[in-house]
């Protein structure tokens, strides 16, 4: 490649990537099909297992743990409208579907119940039980 064309599009790619960093996650795993992973057991579990610290993380799962305790601090206000979306699909089905999994990260993300409180309400209005 014509070297100038490199730094260009490098910059571009740079550019784009960064722009908004404080302001919202990453949305480059927006168009990942959540229900492809909550109905394939070994892709959920891999999931699991990475934001329970059981597990190797892949990119993606490594990005969504990282931003957990960040988006539970402050009520997702850096998550684009998809991933707020898609948070409350993915907790109303481990809520109502892996109990086991959601106690495990009750006890790692929440300890204290604190966040659990805050929500709870939240939680309802949007169809699922903080339970
Ligand atoms: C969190 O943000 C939503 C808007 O996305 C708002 O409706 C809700 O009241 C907020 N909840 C808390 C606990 O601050």
């Amino acid at each position: 490649m014509q070297p100038i064309l490199s730094v260009i599009l490098f910059s571009a790619f740079f550019w784009i990537s960064s722009a908004d960093d404080d302001k919202y996650y990453t949305n480059i795993y927006d168009n990942i099909d959540l229900d492809e992973i909550l109905n394939n057991q070994r892709l959920y579990k891999n999931y699991i297992d990475c934001i329970t610290n059981k597990g190797k993380c892949s990119p993606d799962g490594k990005e969504l743990k990282k931003n957990i305790p960040d988006a539970l601090s402050n009520n997702c206000s850096k998550c684009t409208q998809k991933q707020k979306d898609g948070t409350d699909k993915v907790l109303k089905f481990i809520i109502e579907e892996k109990p086991d999994d959601w106690k495990l990260l009750e006890s790692i993300y929440d300890p204290q119940g604190a966040y659990k409180k805050k929500y709870k309400e939240q939680a309802e209005k949007r169809g699922y039980k903080l339970a």
